[in-house]
């Protein structure tokens, strides 16, 4: 059962080409340092390493840089998917958004582009919707997100960050389905629920954090994927990644480590009875049910980039980390 390259791609129901099941995602890297830098060098590693997802926002601030990589590689256009996305501020004007991405990255069009939160906000951070903010609402973001899609400067498009409710909102008015829902999600988040909706309109999810966040996250001691990994000759991230790919989502792990790079696209295959394990950790325990990408949130104000968890409508939280590290809860009943 050795592990191999990941070449896997899943089909997008609602429009654009098939989407690689592992792709580089491009938050928090060192970006500085022109091509030299940390974060150009892993990328070119990345692509020359058989990755051809691409997932960056222009809230990444990375797009440049990005554009400048892809001028570098030796891989054709067709053959990458390039996923951007359109930040909270920049709801007010969907087309220009775009325009600037597209400019950012040299390219005349995206693979995906994802409305990156269901929130918009004005430049001095006043919520739209809330007192003193005028802006559209996230179904009128969407009207302008499928003009885009009919010039074909986006192939497919997407959200992300969209719960149950979100998208039922969005579904009253849309006369397009996104093409895919991009959520945290990895064994302390299945989100089954949220799956098994997407699943039912044809919208593909994309795992973020797929191996949980950062250097210091739970999931990499979790007993369960540890014993799978020795068991299998593995380590737990790659168990973590496979698990969320064999549950047919695609993944975005970052790294700027070249052996972590190669890892983290040369997945194992999962046994049923391993699957059922992972899938238990939180079935069996919900309580264990948590976020781990703790960076979105604002402890004082208690939301996530402006919004509280009941306003986003998610009904997991960031349940188990340090006490210093994060503290909004909302555990499921
Ligand atoms: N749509 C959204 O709202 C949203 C939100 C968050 C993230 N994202 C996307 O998801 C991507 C991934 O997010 P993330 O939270 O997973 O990234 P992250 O925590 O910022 O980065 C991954 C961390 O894990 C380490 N790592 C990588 N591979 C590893 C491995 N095999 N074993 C052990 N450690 C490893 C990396 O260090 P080294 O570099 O040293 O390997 C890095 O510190 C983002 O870059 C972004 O594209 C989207």
């Amino acid at each position: 059962m050795a592990a191999k390259l990941c070449t896997t791609t899943f089909k997008l129901t609602h429009g654009g080409k098939d989407i690689p099941a592992v792709g580089m995602g491009c938050w928090r890297g060192n970006f500085g340092d022109g091509l030299d830098g940390e974060f150009p060098r892993a990328l070119k590693y990345c692509i020359e390493n058989g990755y051809r997802h691409i997932d960056t926002a222009s809230f990444y601030q990375n797009e440049v840089t990005i554009g400048q990589v892809l001028k570098t590689v030796n891989v054709d256009r067709e053959d990458l998917f390039i996923t951007t996305k359109m930040w909270n501020t920049q709801h007010n004007d969907p087309a220009k958004a775009l325009q600037e991405s597209l400019e950012n990255l040299k390219l005349d069009y995206v693979d995906l582009y994802l409305m990156h939160w269901p929130q918009g906000e004005s430049a001095d951070g006043t919520m739209y919707g809330e007192k003193g903010g005028a802006g559209p609402t996230f179904s009128e973001v969407w009207a302008e997100l499928e003009k885009l899609l009919a010039q074909g400067k986006a192939k497919a498009i997407g959200v992300s960050n969209f719960s149950i409710g979100n998208l039922e909102e969005l579904f009253k008015t849309a006369k397009v389905a996104p093409a895919v829902n991009q959520v945290e999600t990895h064994p302390f988040n299945p989100d089954f629920e949220l799956a098994d909706y997407c699943a039912s309109k044809g919208i593909h999810l994309t795992a973020y954090s797929p191996m949980g966040h950062g250097t210091d996250n739970p999931l990499r001691d979790e007993p369960v994927l540890v014993s799978i990994a020795e068991e299998i000759g593995s380590t737990p991230t790659q168990v973590a990644l496979a698990w969320n790919v064999a549950h047919g989502r695609s993944i975005v792990p970052r790294s700027s480590n070249p052996s972590r790079i190669v890892a983290n696209i040369t997945l194992p295959t999962l046994q049923p009875k391993h699957m059922a394990a992972i899938d238990g950790i939180t079935l069996n325990d919900p309580k264990r049910r948590t976020r781990l990408c703790w960076p979105m949130c604002d402890q004082e104000k208690g939301t996530v980039f402006g919004w509280s968890l009941d306003k986003l409508l998610w009904d997991v939280g960031f349940n188990t980390l340090k006490e210093d590290v994060v503290s909004l809860r909302r555990l499921p009943a």
